[in-house]
């Protein structure tokens, strides 16, 4: 065991006794392969590294985008249900000279889309497209039926409260892709942050109405690093340059990885706690684990425990510990009936059929370079990741210094980034408490407990929700980011 911290080894011991092949687990195997790349730990508080030529390129970013916007406009989408708001995907090229692009789908708002904000949503892993989890099992407005080639429509999408972008990132994600192929060989936060500002900056070139919207980002899971650190970049070009470039106004983030060590503590305790793991297991892991980010090894006591994890959490979903598994993914020659308040755990399958499908990638103007792999929900051609923060603690109070917004939102039944870790990492900020713990109501019952804190820092629970908030609880989900983009604190009264 060298040269292996806490964390990679938790993900590859989870990893080998893994057996469910559901979809949801290949976000740990892409995990899995990824972490097991040599990672170098770097603090990303250093802007100076978007300065040089492996970061923003010193070659012009900002590409024409002139007739593009209408060339991507969407007519319709296979199986789709009549809509009245408009649709876009297509390419942005984030890097001329490696031939490297990214994927991009826009729902514009069902309604005042002139005036409702811009939201950008992001997934996680590395590795996880936002078009298989975000666009298509959690907030966009549609969700693909068990025949794999019908939609219906979500009726608590995220469109109803704004623009929403959802863009597949790295490169080697879904539809997104390098023509240089030894870029996915070195996926990493660094490159991502960078890459994703190109993004957003060729983005607002082609659609110029949304360039002085107000601007918020949004992400899951791993995107607790990517969402903070493009936050960053943002505010940093912003102020060297002494102009609005994007007008960013704050970040949403949920069951968010944020920093390791806690993250790592709080998972643990979420397992013992809810009688997921022996207490003795978790005594174990508190004695024998080594949980700083320099580790290098750990003892076999460490490890042994780790397999006693690894035993009893093979045969649930770690992302809900309380929802059915998959066991047929097949798809059905008419649609499963569906319902908001039973996520389809078979959903995974369903996406990966309709993503597949040419007539879908057609529509999307999706895969126009004929790819020589498949459209992957986590995984991709994505190879390796060079480097990821320990933490993005210190980003996040930076931020009240310049008038962001900030909220955590947690499902309280996520066991991979449970809300213990972020209840832990949020301590340890050491921020003062501005409203004390409570709980948030919608519509007559509790939905979740908040506390909000000096510098406009929330933290927000979702009852009864997996890590995937909006899949499991889509009305709540939908509140909340109305709450946030409002600026207004979640209800505490049970009034309706
Ligand atoms: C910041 O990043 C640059 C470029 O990656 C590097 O040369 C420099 O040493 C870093 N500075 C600190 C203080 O880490
Ligand atoms: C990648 O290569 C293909 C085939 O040569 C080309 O059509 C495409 O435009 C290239 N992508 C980018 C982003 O330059
Ligand atoms: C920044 O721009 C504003 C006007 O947009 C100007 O008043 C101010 O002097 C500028 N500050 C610097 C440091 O250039
Ligand atoms: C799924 O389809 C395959 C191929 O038709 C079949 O062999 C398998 O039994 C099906 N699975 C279930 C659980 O019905
Ligand atoms: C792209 O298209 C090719 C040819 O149709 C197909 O084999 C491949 O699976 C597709 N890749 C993706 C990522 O959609």
């Amino acid at each position: 065991m060298e040269n292996k911290t806490i964390l990679a080894i938790f993900i590859s011991v989870f990893l080998s006794t893994l057996v469910y092949q559901t979809f949801a687990n290949k976000q740990f195997h892409a995990l899995s392969q990824l972490y097991n790349a040599k990672l170098s730990k770097v603090s990303i508080v250093n802007t100076s590294y978007f300065e040089t030529p492996n970061g923003l390129h010193k070659a012009k970013v900002v590409l024409p985008q002139n007739g593009q916007k209408a060339n991507d406009k969407i007519s319709k989408l296979p199986g789709q249900p009549y809509v009245e708001f408009n649709q876009y995907g297509g390419y942005v090229t984030v890097d001329e000279s490696a031939g490297r692009a990214f994927y991009y789908y826009f729902v514009e708002a069902e309604k005042s889309k002139e005036s409702l904000p811009l939201l950008l949503w992001l997934n996680g892993g590395p590795g996880c497209s936002s078009l298989a989890y975000g666009a298509m099992q959690e907030l966009g407005p549609f969700r693909i039926n068990s025949d794999g080639k019908t939609l219906y429509k979500n009726q608590f999408s995220w469109n109803r409260a704004a623009n929403i972008l959802f863009v597949e990132s790295p490169a080697g994600v879904g539809f997104s892709y390098s023509n240089k192929s030894s870029d996915y060989e070195t996926g990493g936060d660094k490159a991502t942050a960078a890459d994703n500002y190109v993004f957003l900056l060729n983005w607002l070139e082609r659609f110029p109405e949304y360039k002085d919207r107000e601007f918020y980002i949004a992400g899951e899971s791993y995107a607790g690093h990517y969402v903070p650190q493009l936050a960053q970049t943002i505010v940093y070009y912003n102020l060297k340059l002494n102009k609005t470039l994007i007008n960013l106004k704050g970040i949403l983030i949920g069951n968010p990885t944020l920093n390791d060590e806690t993250d790592l503590k709080g998972m643990i305790d979420y397992f013992g706690s809810h009688a997921i793991i022996s207490d003795e297991t978790v005594f174990a892991i508190r004695k024998y684990c080594n949980f700083s980010p320099n580790a290098d090894t750990q003892s076999d006591k460490c490890i042994e425990a780790a397999e006693d994890i690894g035993y009893n959490i093979q045969v649930i979903d770690v992302y809900n510990i309380y929802a059915p598994l998959c066991f047929d993914g097949n798809l059905t020659k008419n649609p499963k009936k569906t319902s908001w308040r039973n996520f389809d755990p078979c959903s995974d399958f369903y996406t990966h059929a309709y993503m597949n499908r040419q007539d879908v990638q057609e529509a999307l103007h999706a895969n126009v370079t004929k790819l020589g792999h498949d459209w992957e929900a986590c995984g991709g051609a994505l190879r390796g990741w060079i480097d990821s923060s320990s933490t993005v603690l210190p980003l996040l109070k930076e931020f009240a210094k310049y008038k962001l917004r900030v909220w955590i939102f947690s499902g309280d039944i996520d066991a991979r980034v449970p809300i213990t870790s972020t209840k832990y990492s949020v301590s340890a900020m050491k921020l003062p408490v501005k409203t004390k713990w409570h709980p948030w109501f919608h519509q007559g019952e509790v939905a979740g407990y908040a506390q909000v804190y000096k510098g406009d820092l929330t933290l927000a629970t979702v009852r009864e929700a997996g890590h995937q908030v909006p899949s499991y609880q889509p009305k709540r989900a939908l509140a909340l980011v109305n709450h946030f983009l409002s600026g207004k604190p979640l209800v505490e009264s049970s009034r309706r």
